[in-house]
């Protein structure tokens, strides 16, 4: 039997290429994701992946998800909490709603994510969480006090928790991405974007096949020792 493999975000971006890597390398997938149908069913059509909609910000949804996505496929073994948004701002013109939706989507969603999985793999004796974190989140981001705060506090949830799953089988990692081209980057305007990847040594954007490869390589059996670990794929924009 092959393991099972959770993704939220998964049918879009960076979540898709996690998906369909891991599928690649023999695992059963489930792609979650909050919204966009057109996009899930076309990606279900052409990868062959089951995709499950919900939104990770809300606890309840996540909870009634996981139980069909574990009815359906079985337990799950490997959770990818990479679903993320953005709601960029200067601070001085962010609102409320824009803290509360990106600090409920990209922090209190990892939580939603793992907290009702975390039982069933203490139980099983393994386990593998990969928080998809952000380079924005280890050195802040103009505009993005929100995600930035989000993203950091990501990083700080994996270390606590790596530390309560050790014993159990269960490892927890973060990956910083840095600037990735997809949708979300490809939002940021052009002007702008233009002067980031100015600051980027290898020159130019990241791929989401780069990020893929680093999930895979924390999923699977062997990467035990691998624990409570930041992995930065940034293309050397920022070194820690
Ligand atoms: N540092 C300092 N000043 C900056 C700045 C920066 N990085 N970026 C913008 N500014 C300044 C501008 O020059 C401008 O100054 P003036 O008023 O003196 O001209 C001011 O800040 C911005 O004013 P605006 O009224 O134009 O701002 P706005 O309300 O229209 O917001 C913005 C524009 C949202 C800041 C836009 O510039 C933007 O999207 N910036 C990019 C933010 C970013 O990098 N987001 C990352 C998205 S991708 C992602 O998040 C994925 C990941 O994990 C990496």
């Amino acid at each position: 039997m092959s393991r099972v493999a959770l993704v939220t975000g998964g049918s879009r971006g960076i979540g898709a290429a996690i998906s369909m890597a891991l599928k690649e390398a023999g695992y059963t997938v489930a792609a979650n994701y909050a919204g966009n149908d057109e996009a899930a069913a076309k990606f279900t059509a052409e990868t062959g992946i089951k995709t499950y909609k919900w939104s990770v910000a809300d606890y309840d949804a996540c909870a009634a998800g996981i139980a069909q996505v574990e009815a359906d496929l079985g337990p799950v073994d490997v959770l990818v909490n990479n679903a993320g948004i953005t709601r960029d701002a200067p601070f001085h013109k962010m609102t409320r709603e824009q803290w509360d939706q990106v600090i409920g989507t990209n922090l209190n969603g990892i939580f939603n994510m793992t907290h009702p999985l975390w039982n069933g793999m203490r139980d099983r004796k393994f386990g593998r969480i990969i928080n998809i974190s952000s380079i924005n989140g280890q050195k802040g981001q103009f505009a993005q006090a929100n995600y930035s705060a989000a993203k950091a506090g990501d990083i700080g949830f994996t270390k606590a928790l790596a530390q309560e799953g050790a014993r159990a089988g269960i490892t927890v990692n973060a990956i910083c991405p840095g600037y990735i081209a997809t949708e979300m980057v490809m939002a940021v305007p052009e002007k702008v974007r233009e002067s980031i990847i100015a600051t980027i040594p290898v020159g130019r954007l990241g791929d989401v096949t780069d990020i893929a490869r680093c999930v895979v390589f924390l999923a699977a059996d062997s990467a035990g020792f691998i624990t409570g670990a930041t992995i930065t794929a940034n293309g050397g924009q920022y070194m820690t």
